[in-house]
């Protein structure tokens, strides 16, 4: 089977749930500390060997595009003044061998729709899929690193999934299956926001996929189902019936950035990691702790 040479990033959704911040602004573009989340996802695919990204966008996206373009203006601003440093990080965002291509998904019929767009520049090979709002912190390899790996040996879909508190399970699509060894997990069953009731697991697949280009065939077929949208969950349980799936427990932290208490932890989070800030952002922690007994008490009231 073919390496994996490339990436499906769904972009296309209105971000409602960061309302104003996202009237105007796609919410890949909302930063952590100093880069956007989609600039994470994209770093992450490319250290796991991706050279071509494709980002499968709606209206008001176009600031991702610009993202990942040359900025020729600031570029020669920056030259001018001699900023070398600004220049390289700008220079930097992505390495010359990386490709970028844009899709627009017209109608907001869900991720499975979203994946199924990108079939004509995936064609017959494997690919794999991140959701940018889900951004996650590695110490020693990147997530979706780990999945090829995974891949590589085992030549099927992999989904990367984490163990997700019972009462959250209906937040997101739970595996079923047998576990091969500690970790890797044999699919036999997956099921898209279920109830506490219904849910097969706590195992839950968390924005990070590898798959058979068979998915799109089955996605091609997939009815409308949870929210009325063609889920790629859906698509994923009627892959299971022809080929295998495995689903991954990856090493790693994972911040749920389409949330704003998760978005804030992972603000938090990596400023402490931060090369040039994490010191002084720790000072500043522990001068609030200090200032409120030890105790950083979120909720002040108003004079
Ligand atoms: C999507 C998928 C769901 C998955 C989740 C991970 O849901 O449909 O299966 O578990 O991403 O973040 P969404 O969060 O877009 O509703």
């Amino acid at each position: 089977m073919k390496n994996i040479k490339k990436c499906v990033f769904p972009v296309a959704g209105m971000g409602t749930r960061f309302l104003p911040a996202t009237k105007a602004n796609p919410k890949e573009m909302l930063p952590v500390v100093d880069k956007p989340l989609i600039q994470y996802a994209a770093e992450e695919a490319v250290a796991a060997g991706v050279e071509t990204l494709i980002f499968v966008t709606g209206r008001n996206k176009r600031s991702i595009e610009d993202h990942f373009d040359t900025a020729y203006e600031m570029e020669r601003e920056l030259e001018a003044k001699g900023k070398k440093d600004m220049l390289a990080i700008l220079r930097g965002i992505l390495p010359k061998h990386v490709n970028c291509v844009f899709i627009r998904q017209s109608e907001a019929l869900g991720l499975g729709h979203a994946v199924l767009c990108a079939k004509p520049v995936v064609n017959d090979e494997p690919f794999s899929v991140i959701l940018a709002d889900d951004l996650i912190n590695f110490a020693k390899k990147p997530c979706l690193s780990q999945m090829v790996d995974v891949f590589n040996y085992q030549h099927c879909s992999v989904l990367g999934t984490q163990t997700v508190p019972k009462e959250s399970v209906s937040s997101y699509g739970i595996v079923d299956g047998t576990e091969v060894r500690p970790g890797l997990m044999e699919v036999s069953g997956i099921v898209e926001k279920p109830s506490i009731k219904n849910a097969p697991s706590t195992t839950a697949v968390v924005g990070r996929y590898i798959l058979t280009p068979h998915i799109f065939q089955k996605l091609e077929q997939t009815e409308r189902g949870a929210g009325g949208e063609i889920q790629l969950t859906d698509a994923i349980a009627a892959l299971l019936k022809d080929q295998r799936v495995l689903s991954y427990n990856f090493e790693g932290k994972r911040f749920d950035c389409g949330s704003k208490l998760g978005y804030l932890q992972a603000q938090v989070e990596f400023a402490l990691e931060h090369k040039e800030l994490g010191k002084d952002f720790m000072a500043y922690l522990n001068t609030l702790a200090g200032e409120n007994n030890k105790k950083i008490v979120s909720i002040k009231k108003k004079a």
